[in-house]
């Protein structure tokens, strides 16, 4: 836990221009900076740098930030390590605060994990390279596969000796604690007898993103079937295989040069893979993608290349699992290896050159792919084609993206002998389907992911409320972020009954209304910029937009300038008639603010009622039937008198 104290003095010295600088190199353009991207491929330079507010936000592919961020995003850094890499280039010294005895004690517990861990590795990794029974039968096997030593010193590779307790009595005298071994699951306890969980096999050490390894695959090395040819890590405090890809420590630069990832199934395939050049590949080590594992690779690149051993059935199996991969906006492509090869035997019987051009030659989109799969199965029959129609539906349907689904659309009727517009309307109602589900699902207050964007494809009004929520949010918090210190004036009545004008700065107005409606926020970001301000007022105090911009929570920094970053970069330099819409916004904040509170208002009243009627349906008591009806009486007289409100506030 890095001091509050040091991380000011981070966040004082870091100087945007200095920091992005060390990356991309800046050009002067009037009172900003301009330079190329490195977050997306442009040829010309849309990313923007203010020295003076200290932020950064690329006007082509959106995102922005203060330094904190932008070493967080391009170092692929957690915050504490941000801080760190920044402290180091400033000279600050990093004070660390003392945590909590049970903030300790977890602490102990993982970091001793790793320590143990670590020795583990190191403990296999000596046997491999220095005793007669790991050169004789581990390393010879390494050989035979045709690794070469680099290869196995930087995977780490590693034997465990055909010993019961080779590695139990090593570490117990180096100190470890039997308690500690079993929580590793490196060693096992049965009737009171501890021994190795790895015993005659390879080791496969599995590393975080830092490069520290959290847990092994240990292979056996006999063709003996009533043995299981991996064991593996148990999950523990440190290592959670959901969470975890192998290789992806040595695979992401490279994911990030060439834009790409290669998904294996095994250990193997990645190391062999590696060996022959091709670096941007992982293995999800023998199970199907978790969403964790998605999200990881989504950091790093949108693009993924899944490499497959030529098995239909396998295939099949994993496209489920495909289509969550397109539900996260990631472009999907397949590559399917000749009968009897997989990626790693093919990297040890061809040259590197040869996988590089077979890998690149062969590799579909995934929805092509999958529409030739299945086509070669349908021959004309009619029923199984509209079945192939209906599960091509669900893989385009699951694309976020309006444009790349209307390709695909266009492309698979194509395939398919059928009429675009036919393909469309499934998938729209797929979508319209889909989405009702997630909306009507107010369990989940997590941020809603799937916007439906596009008109044509989906309405209704169940659709709007889920979108327009977070957009109306979005928009309050930008304004109580831009405007928040000028005052608009009301007129209304005093305790005297004599009409009077009222002056109120915008956040506290802001604030007040919220408060009194009793109003939270879906987006949970939005809750903690709103939960300052509301803060702030009561404290009587008065908080700037670069107090949110310099935040110390990385999100909320990046929302508040993804808000209102284009009116701070751009104002005084922006084209006249921009310029113009901004002084416009200045002009007219309280119409906006009033609308936009309104609006959010209604939408949040539209909400309760919507939650309330699916309360009535699911009631059978009478009474607490007539309960809910009061309730929803009132709620909607109080709606008609804010849509009144804001229709005046409209058209005024
Ligand atoms: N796997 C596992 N447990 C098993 C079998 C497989 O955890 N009993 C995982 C491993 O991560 C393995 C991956 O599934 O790497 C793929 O399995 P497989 O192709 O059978 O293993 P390879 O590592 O490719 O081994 P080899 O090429 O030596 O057969
Ligand atoms: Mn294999």
């Amino acid at each position: 836990m890095i001091k509050p104290d040091t991380i000011d003095k981070i966040f004082d010295a870091a100087r945007i221009e200095e920091v992005v600088g060390d990356f991309v190199t800046l050009k002067k353009r009037g009172v900003n900076m301009l330079g190329l991207c490195p977050f997306h491929n442009e040829k010309t330079p849309s990313f923007t740098v203010s020295p003076a507010k200290g932020i950064f936000k690329c006007f082509g592919c959106g995102k922005g930030g203060n330094a904190v961020n932008f070493i967080m995003e391009h170092e692929h850094f957690s915050y504490p390590e941000a801080l760190k890499y920044l402290a180091n280039k400033y000279s600050i010294e990093v004070e660390e605060e003392k945590p909590t005895v049970e903030q300790q004690e977890a602490m102990d517990e993982k970091e001793s994990l790793f320590n143990l861990t670590a020795f583990a590795q190191k403990h296999f990794e000596e046997t491999l390279h220095n005793t007669e029974e790991g050169k004789a039968i581990g390393m010879s096997y390494f050989k035979e596969r045709g690794f070469t030593t680099e290869t196995i010193k930087k995977f780490g590779l590693g034997y465990s000796l055909n010993t019961w307790d080779d590695f139990t009595m090593k570490a117990l005298k180096h100190g470890y604690k039997k308690d500690l071994l079993e929580k590793s699951s490196l060693v096992r306890t049965k009737d009171h007898e501890t021994y190795d969980a790895f015993r005659a096999r390879v080791t496969f050490p599995i590393h975080n993103l830092s490069g520290r390894v959290l847990g092994f695959g240990a292979r056996i090395l006999t063709q003996d079937k009533k043995k299981p040819k991996y064991i593996n890590t148990a999950e523990s405090e440190i290592y959670h295989k959901s969470k975890v890809l192998y290789g992806l420590y040595f695979a992401k630069s490279a994911i990030v040069k060439e834009d790409n990832c290669y998904l294996t199934e095994g250990y193997t395939d990645v190391i062999s893979l590696h060996q022959a050049g091709i670096e941007n590949v992982i293995a999800s080590s023998g199970t199907s993608l978790t969403i964790e594992q998605i999200k990881l690779i989504r950091r790093y690149t949108t693009n993924i290349t899944l490499l497959f051993d030529g098995d239909p059935a396998g295939i099949k199996a994993a496209f489920r699992g495909i289509d969550m991969i397109l539900e996260e906006g990631m472009n999907v492509r397949i590559v399917l290896f000749p009968d009897g090869e997989d990626p790693d035997s093919y990297a040890r019987n061809y040259r590197p050159a040869e996988v590089k051009e077979f890998i690149g030659k062969n590799a579909h989109d995934f929805i092509t792919f999958k529409t030739n799969l299945l086509l070669e199965e349908t021959q004309n029959d009619p029923i199984k084609k509209a079945a192939l129609i209906k599960e091509i539906a669900l893989s385009i349907s699951q694309i976020p993206e309006p444009i790349a689904r209307t390709l695909y659309v266009q492309k698979s009727s194509d395939m398919l002998e059928i009429d675009e517009k036919l393909l469309m309307a499934e998938i729209n109602k797929q979508r319209k389907e889909r989405f009702r589900k997630k909306a009507s699902d107010t369990s989940s207050r997590e941020e809603r992911r799937w916007e439906p964007e596009e008109t044509e494809i989906i309405t209704g009004k169940q659709l709007e409320k889920g979108i327009h929520i977070d957009n109306q949010e979005k928009e309050l918090i930008r304004l109580l972020l831009l405007y928040n210190d000028q005052e608009i004036t009301f007129t209304a009545e005093d305790e005297n009954g004599q009409m009077k004008e009222f002056s109120y700065r915008i956040d506290e107005y802001i604030v007040d209304e919220i408060v009194d409606d009793e109003i939270t926020f879906d987006n949970t970001i939005c809750q903690k910029i709103f939960d300052e301000f509301a803060r702030s007022r009561n404290e009587n105090q008065w908080l700037s937009v670069q107090h949110f911009f310099h935040h110390q929570e990385p999100a909320i920094s990046s929302l508040a300038i993804d808000l209102t970053s284009s009116q701070y970069l751009l104002s005084d330099q922006w084209e006249n008639k921009h310029r113009i819409y901004v002084k416009k916004e200045e002009d007219d904040t309280k119409k906006i603010v009033t609308e936009v509170l309104y609006a959010l208002k209604l939408k949040k009243l539209e909400k309760k009622i919507h939650e309330n009627k699916e309360l009535l349906q699911g009631e059978k008591d009478d009474e607490k039937i007539f309960v809910h009806l009061e309730n929803l009486r009132q709620l909607e007289s109080i709606k008609t008198l804010i849509a009144k409100e804001l229709s005046r506030i409209v058209t005024q």
